[in-house]
């Protein structure tokens, strides 16, 4: 079942043929405002990579210039090596020295409200936000963090998370952010891991009304490994918590004293900026490092050209900050593109299951970025929802974490962009550090379920596991040829990993990990995880395309499929179904079942139809909103489930899967 070696024969059934082109008045305002204009640019970069990018690092500030744009030797790379950049620097002190330092940066909004129903909104400016960070920025200094000490953050989405990690940045102190979600354990790893002797947390956080006891955690996973020598405390969600002698101490007495003035480190471009453990795999955590210069530069002209950045716009980015969407699209890319930038710190339902419409009528949030999985939630949750408010001030809708059904993209489309907004499936990962598969909203011509064309600079691919590009509208294995200023630079600590997972399936290319095809416009279609595709008498089936399947009836909400042994096919295929009312119970529940096995046969033709059905309220997915198919793959296969569940969100789920 996890065969790569079969995934460049991977089928394609979805027939999917609406398009959207861009609407007109985005496109006369756009950075990139024609499909000329893009094959123009695309051309140029891929022609002459070094300066294009040296174009792009040229907008941003340089405390001394690079001496080479790239030194390439397969699979490691170096961008503008021998410049000095802060990523800080260019997010905060370059909008104040320009003048703009009462410009909001980041709006921050509390989950709780008040009793009339109104939350606490703080407006951070630019001169607010560098007064703040440098700080904490002279506090950690004064702690004896050091340039190249690793510091971990593990804070819930407040301003003191946006703080931590630019002050780290501020002063070269590379952060590894762990989600508040994960548990003691999680910590105890990843501290571990990376050797890091300082940890910033919280005495607890809000999601969804209930507190979350970030301190016991952080407790716990000190307890675990004796590494951590500081623990500056933030006080937030006013829970009572021990605090050790010695090693514990208030952010708040630390930065009453501390200097507003911490004049920002030039770093080397290829300084380590962050590490951040990846999520939902097995085993040991994978500490991917992003160095300073490429990764600030991509993440830039990614969001100004991605969300298509303007003055006067206002961007909110609903992923968590624990995330590599967070850092990249709530902070560093955003920041230095001086639009204000959300940051909520709650759930998508709290009070009611319309908090996000609301933020956005209240905001008038113009660029709104979110999950399929929160997209299918909201579309279970009933339109009236939507109804209720005015998402008039909205003008580009981005997505991203997971391929889109195209049922679920022409709901957000028409339900929350009121048919006027383009959609932006944006594909990347943590690994990539930013968008590479990403219609330019002025200028893409959009098609429901497809991440489109690649960004400036990427040089990808889908091709057989000899490197050959295969042909229009055949699956194979997606590989990016050329390197890219934000790529990862490495494994922290595991040299042979690196090369293992990403440089040693294609000679030469990275590989992703996911299958995809092209089709004959040129665009890329993500047909999911390489590992779960599914041979069913001798034919590849995307997962992805089966699930697109049953969530075009009416009837579901959401699906997740995977292969089981069989002993005629091989494989059969399982689904997993959620659907958007009860489930029905004796004949009923059967009939409903047939009736789904058709229709995606009907969709797809018969060797996709799945030949188990169950219907259930709930998914295993990890903390970022990821289905864990290998899971559901046991639970088919009805045998114990091996491996990690540290990271499943809900682990009754399984139990009462297990019973179905
Ligand atoms: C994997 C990366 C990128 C930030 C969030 C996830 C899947 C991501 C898409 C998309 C289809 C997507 C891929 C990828 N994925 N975006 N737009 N369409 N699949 O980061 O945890 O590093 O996961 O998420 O499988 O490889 P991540």
């Amino acid at each position: 079942m996890s065969s790569t070696t079969n995934s460049d024969q991977m089928q394609s059934a979805l027939q999917e043929s609406r398009k959207f082109p861009p609407p007109a008045a985005l496109a006369a305002e756009a950075h990139v405002g024609s499909p000329e204009a893009y094959e123009k640019l695309y051309k140029e970069s891929i022609e002459d990579p070094e300066g294009f990018w040296a174009g792009a690092a040229k907008e941003m500030h340089w405390f001394k210039p690079w001496d080479k744009v790239l030194e390439w030797n397969c699979p490691d790379a170096k961008w503008f090596v021998g410049g000095q950049t802060n990523l800080s620097y260019n997010c905060l002190d370059r909008q104040v020295e320009a003048g703009l330092g009462d410009q909001t940066a980041i709006i921050w909004e509390s989950e709780a409200v008040d009793a009339k129903g109104k939350p606490t909104v703080l407006n951070l400016t630019y001169s607010d936000l560098l007064s703040k960070v440098s700080k904490f920025a002279n506090a950690l200094k004064k702690l004896g963090v050091k340039k190249g000490d690793v510091v971990t953050i593990y804070l819930p989405m407040i301003p003191e998370l946006a703080i931590a990690m630019l002050a780290c940045a501020r002063i070269g102190a590379p952060h590894s952010i762990i989600f508040g979600g994960f548990s003691a354990q999680a910590i105890c790893d990843r501290v571990n891991n990376c050797e890091s002797r300082f940890l910033v947390t919280a005495d607890g956080g809000w999601r969804r009304g209930k507190s979350v006891p970030l301190k016991k955690n952080a407790d716990g996973g000190m307890e675990l490994t004796d590494r951590i020598e500081t623990c500056v405390v933030v006080k937030h969600a006013q829970i009572d918590i021990p605090m050790k002698d010695g090693r514990d101490i208030w952010y708040h007495d630390v930065v009453t004293d501390a200097s507003d003035v911490c004049p920002a480190e030039p770093m080397d471009s290829e300084d380590l900026a962050f590490i951040l453990y990846t999520s939902g795999s097995t085993g040991k955590p994978k500490g991917i490092m992003h160095t300073t210069g490429g990764y600030m530069v991509y993440t830039y002209l990614t969001s100004k050209i991605s969300f298509d950045l303007h003055p006067g716009d206002v961007y909110w980015c609903t992923a968590d900050i624990g995330w590599i969407t967070g850092h990249s699209y709530i902070i560093y890319g955003i920041l230095p593109n001086r639009v204000p930038s959300i940051m909520y710190e709650g759930g998508p339902n709290h009070p009611g299951n319309d908090r996000f419409w609301d933020i956005i009528e209240r905001h008038k949030v113009t660029k709104f970025y979110t999950a399929p999985t929160a997209i299918r939630t909201f579309m279970k949750w009933g339109d009236a929802e939507v109804e209720k408010h005015d998402l008039s001030s909205l003008k580009l809708l981005g997505t991203v974490g997971e391929p889109i059904n195209p049922e679920a993209w022409m709901w957000y489309r028409e339900k929350i962009g009121g048919g006027r907004c383009p959609v932006v499936d944006t594909w990347w990962q943590t690994e990539t550090g930013g968008h590479m598969l990403v219609p330019k909203p002025g200028a893409t011509t959009t098609t429901p379920g497809s991440c489109t064309t690649p960004f400036f600079g990427i040089d990808i691919a889908v091709v057989n596991s000899d490197g050959e590009e295969v042909p229009t509208n055949t699956g194979g294995i997606l590989v990016i040829r050329k390197p890219w200023p934000a790529m990862l630079r490495g494994v922290f600590g595991d040299r042979e990993r690196y090369i293992d997972t990403y440089w040693s399936k294609v000679k030469g290319m990275y590989t992703a990990g996911d299958g995809a095809r092209k089709d004959e416009d040129g665009n890329f279609w993500i047909m999911g995880r390489i590992d779960d595709v599914i041979i069913v008498a001798g034919h590849n089936i995307g997962t992805m395309e089966v699930e697109s399947g049953l969530v075009s009836h009416p009837a579901v909400a959401e699906a997740a499929v995977v292969g089981y042994p069989h002993d005629i096919k091989g494989n059969g295929i399982a689904a997993f179904v959620i659907l958007r009312g009860d489930i029905p119970v004796g004949e009923e529940a059967e009939k409903l079942k047939a009736e789904l096995a058709k229709h995606v046969a009907k969709e797809l033709g018969p060797i996709s139809k799945p030949d188990v059905i169950k219907l259930t309220d709930a998914l295993p997915k990890t903390r970022s909103g990821k289905i864990m198919r290998r899971l559901l793959r046991d639970i088919a296969a009805g045998v114990e489930i091996k491996g990690d569940i540290t990271t499943l969100e809900d682990k009754s789920i399984v139990e009462k899967l297990q019973k179905r």
